[in-house]
């Protein structure tokens, strides 16, 4: 089926556009009301399991918003529940994996997920998505980086200090490597399911790449990237790679084998682009907390956005992480509608 809007994937291909491409990280979510009225009907698993309602959420931003491409609605956390570890999503708290991984027993009991089989529902709700999408915008595939999982199935839930995974890589580095290679291997073959079930791009979530220090993110995060992204069976599908707050190896990171590198708030595209911009586009970078301001505000915010970016194509509109549940629908419409007419001047 041929798209109508191939605008996302020309760009993270660096090819011409007429205007700059938006989508927003988290875009099937809380901040929409009409996200919120399944919601109340379904618990978040649940959701993630039945295609229909999946793809239900998954195009509403498309139909609300006007975003250039939807992204399915799933989790990253799906994986190590695949690998056969239990997961809770508890209202308030966020998901839990009631028994992390703690020692060398528990990593040899993970399977090796069969995505046709253990991970069905996910291809099942790509496919219905893009039947009922009709070729109208992208549907964009997912996963987390090998490393950001990792931390999830040690720590159990999020952190502050992150004490669990770090006693892991700096006391028993071999376990490490041992169950980052287990997770590289299940993320490749599910990503590549997606793309097969219909995915026109994928995106790798790399949250917690920042938690270490750069020659740590190189042995235990980015040479995972590398491995994943070559396993990956596609035919010219693009690869996105989003590692939260790294600030440093540029050059390693523009090699990665990714068609294009999403970067937080914290960084100048203008100096991102010099350092890689020859030979990956860009993704991001607006603030998400922006969106609490008002609509003028968050329009000069935009605009000096495009602006660091500066005239030409390689660059995907985004916000530097994920929209925040509280935020008000409208300013989310604002910002793509001014996207979407003021990037036509960087772009001839
Ligand atoms: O982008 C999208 O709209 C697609 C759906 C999507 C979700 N999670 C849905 C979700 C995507 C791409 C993710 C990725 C994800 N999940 C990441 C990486 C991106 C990032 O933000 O850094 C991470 C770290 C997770 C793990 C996760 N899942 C957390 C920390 C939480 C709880 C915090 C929160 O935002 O509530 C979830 C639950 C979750 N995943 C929700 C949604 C819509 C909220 C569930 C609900 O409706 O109660």
């Amino acid at each position: 089926m041929t798209l109508q809007n191939d605008l996302i994937i020309r760009a993270a291909k660096r090819l011409p556009t007429e205007r700059t491409p938006i989508w927003i990280m988290r875009q099937a979510g809380r901040y929409l009301a009409e996200y919120r009225a399944v919601r109340a009907k379904h618990d978040f698993l649940t959701m993630c399991k039945t295609p229909e309602l999946a793809a239900e959420v998954t195009i509403q931003p498309i139909d609300i918003i006007g975003v250039d491409a939807a992204i399915i609605f799933s989790d990253i956390l799906v994986i190590p529940e695949a690998m056969g570890m239990h997961l809770e999503i508890n209202e308030g708290k966020g998901p839990v994996f009631t028994s992390p991984i703690k020692s060398k027993d528990d990593v040899n009991k993970l399977k090796d997920p069969d995505p046709l089989k253990d991970l069905k529902y996910v291809l099942d709700a790509i496919s219905l998505t893009k039947k009922e999408l009709n070729g109208r915008v992208p549907v964009i595939g997912f996963a987390g980086a090998p490393w950001t999982i990792l931390t999830y199935m040690v720590e159990g839930q999020g952190s502050k200090s992150f004490s669990k995974v770090k006693k892991l890589i700096y006391g028993n580095p071999e376990l490490a490597h041992n169950l980052l290679e287990k997770i590289t291997n299940a993320t490749a073959a599910y990503l590549s399911a997606q793309i097969e079930a219909g995915a026109n791009l994928v995106q790798i979530f790399d949250t917690w790449a920042g938690i270490l220090s750069p020659r740590d993110y190189q042995v235990f995060a980015l040479r995972y990237v590398y491995q994943l992204i070559k396993e990956i069976k596609r035919k010219g599908e693009p690869v996105i790679y989003f590692p939260k707050g790294v600030h440093y190896l540029f050059h390693e990171l523009k090699n990665c084998g990714a068609d294009a590198i999403s970067v937080d708030w914290t960084l100048e595209l203008t100096k991102v682009r010099r350092k890689i911009g020859e030979k990956v586009a860009i993704q991001g970078n607006l603030d998400p907390t922006v969106l609490y301001a008002d609509p003028n505000f968050i329009k000069r915010e935009a605009r000096k956005v495009l602006e660091s970016f500066g005239k030409g194509h390689g660059h995907i509109f985004n916000l530097g992480h994920g929209i925040l549940p509280d935020i008000n629908p409208e300013n989310v419409k604002a910002l793509v509608n001014y996207v979407k007419e003021e990037s036509k001047s960087f772009h001839h």
